[in-house]
């Protein structure tokens, strides 16, 4: 018996793992492999999506391509996952892990869809078109160019604040594309390799190695916990002439860092700082900068004020978000948007305030919710359904047209019939039409804040569960693997994730 039990046994594992490893091989196969698409239908409506951001792609995603003639226009022929780009400006994890190129999974949908790698650069409401601009090198030109719509979808993020301080464009780095974090990782080398540098001053060198971060929001301080990880895993090791010189320092206008966690949470991110060094300067208001420091008004306890002048060697900003002037135009041209401040003003369908076949997704549209990327992903998915239905609703309705002018020179049993056929899409009607307004379902918020420790606010059956420490960091870590657009950055981030604890991060300068 135990001889047989073994022999099947065996035999069942065999089977399975050739079935497995079949089933495995015909899906990566298709994966590279895409079949055929419908061509896009001009007699269709032209749909047209601007951005390749969280919004637009989730909106892609989900859209039944058949139903529309679907035109992509975006300066980045990728979609970017966002929440670990803090990681890239060390090196933690590769920029490329986490870019998707569009083509991607546009390939992939039943019909075709067009894709414009450009900068749209104004939208013309009245005329319906959208000017179109694409600057490649390879031309060494500019082409300049229009394409007209029917519906809509603005989906161009928001560009970064800089509250019209002066300096900050000139000498900081900001932290939100691919660029701006390769440019942050050069520049932590720069300032190290400088500051090592035959016979620096000390000041000079102080200087080098202070790193300034401003703005204590979720940007600011996962950046302060990934620079001082690289320090403390990899930096003091390797350069120990540094080790009691490099610092950084998290500069914030308010009382408090994080301002949208819980007050357990605030104070443990500052208590977790504390302790790997980073100084946080709250009350501290950055007014000025130059070259090589910045003027910061620092309130004090008895609510005077004094100026200050920090020198720095890296200076990151992360100030939150400020309207594109593509989105600022658009506003202009619509009245009923002149009290929108922030972006564009969205209804519960997130059609844009006093616009016609306008609809606004993600950091861009002003819909009561944080500008997040969970946001933007489920307003993107709701357009999706909104518009797939849409597409249904009219079709029914053209066969309902059909129907009853089949019904008036119909008779006898063909009359019934049509009848019937009648009352099922009237029904079939109905049920498309039930889609409601867009809620938001918010799951939570994570920050990495460094030291393998994450503060994460969840929202957990009917509460609010406030965590915080290294077992909310692989929490962070699982939940933003889950949420890795495909298959192919999943791996590449485990891999960056395991090589960098391995090997320790890359410390060459690009
Ligand atoms: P984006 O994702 O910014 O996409 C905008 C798109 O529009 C881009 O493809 C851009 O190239 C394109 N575009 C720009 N200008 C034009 C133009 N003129 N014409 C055509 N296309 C244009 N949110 C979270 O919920 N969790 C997080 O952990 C998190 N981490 C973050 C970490 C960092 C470092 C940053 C910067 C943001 C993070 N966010 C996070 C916020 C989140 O990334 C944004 O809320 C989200 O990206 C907004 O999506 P969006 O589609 O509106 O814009
Ligand atoms: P933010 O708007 O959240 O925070 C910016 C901070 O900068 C504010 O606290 C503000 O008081 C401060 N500030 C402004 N001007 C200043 C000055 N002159 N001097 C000093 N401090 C100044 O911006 P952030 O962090 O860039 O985030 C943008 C959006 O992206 C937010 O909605 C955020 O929730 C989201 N995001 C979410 C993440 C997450 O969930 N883990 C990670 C990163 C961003």
């Amino acid at each position: 018996i135990l001889r047989s039990t073994l022999r099947w046994t065996w035999r069942v594992t065999y089977i399975s793992s050739i079935a497995g490893f079949g089933y495995l091989s015909w899906i990566i196969y298709q994966s590279r492999n895409p079949v055929d698409q419908a061509e896009p239908d001009p007699s269709k409506k032209t749909l047209v999506v601007l951005g390749t951001g969280w919004g637009s792609v989730s909106l892609l995603k989900n859209l039944d391509t058949e139903n529309y003639n679907v035109i992509v226009i975006s300066p980045r022929n990728y979609f970017l996952f966002t929440p670990l780009l803090p990681s890239c400006t060390t090196g933690f994890v590769e920029h490329r892990s986490i870019m998707e190129p569009i083509r991607n999974f546009l390939r992939f949908k039943k019909a075709a869809v067009k894709f414009y790698e450009a900068n749209a650069t104004k939208i013309d409401y009245e005329r319906k078109v959208v000017h179109i601009s694409d600057e490649s090198e390879i031309r060494g030109d500019t082409c300049a160019t229009e394409v007209p719509f029917d519906m809509l979808v603005v989906g161009v993020g928001a560009e970064n604040a800089t509250f019209g301080i002066p300096g900050v464009r000139e000498h900081s780095s900001f932290l939100k594309e691919v660029g701006d974090a390769q440019k942050i990782r050069t520049r932590i080398m720069d300032c190290i390799e400088t500051a090592t540098f035959k016979d620096q001053t000390p000041e000079e060198t102080k200087r080098l190695l202070h790193m300034v971060v401003v703005g204590g929001g979720p940007t600011g301080v996962e950046f302060a916990g990934e620079l001082q990880d690289f320090f403390e895993s990899d930096l003091k090791k390797w350069m120990p002439e540094i080790r009691d010189k490099f610092h950084i320092t998290l500069i914030e206008a308010l009382p408090n860092v994080l301002p949208m966690f819980s007050k357990q949470l605030i104070e443990y991110t500052e208590k977790t700082f504390k302790e790997e060094t980073i100084s946080i300067r709250t009350k501290t208001m950055v007014k000025n900068v130059t070259e090589k420091y910045i003027e910061a008004e620092f309130t004090q306890p008895d609510g005077t004020k004094v100026m200050e002048q920090i020198p720095y060697g890296l200076l990151v900003w992360a100030t939150g978000n400020a309207v594109r002037p593509i989105v600022a135009d658009l506003m202009k041209q619509i009245p009923a948007q002149k009290d929108s401040r922030r972006g564009l003003a969205v209804n519960e369908f997130l059609v844009v305030k006093g616009a016609e076949n306008v609809w606004a997704v993600g950091d861009c549209a002003i819909a009561n919710y944080a500008p997040t990327a969970q946001v933007a992903a489920q307003e993107g998915m709701f357009l999706a359904r909104l518009f797939n239905s849409m597409a249904k609703t009219e079709a029914i309705e053209k066969r309902l047209e059909a129907l009853s002018e089949e019904q008036s020179k119909a008779a006898g049993e063909d009359r019934t019939r049509v009848l019937n056929d009648i009352k099922d899409g009237q029904k079939q009607l109905r049920r498309v039409k039930q889609i409601g307004p867009f809620e938001y379902s918010h799951q939570g918020s994570l920050a990495y804040i460094g030291s393998e420790r994450a503060v994460a606010d969840i929202s957990w059956l009917s509460g609010n569960l406030a965590t915080g420490g290294t077992l909310t960091y692989f929490f962070w870590r699982s939940a933003y693997l889950s949420m890795c657009f495909s298959t192919r950055n999943r791996i590449l981030v485990i891999a960056d994730w395991i090589k960098g604890t391995i090997f320790g991060r890359d410390m060459s300068r690009e």
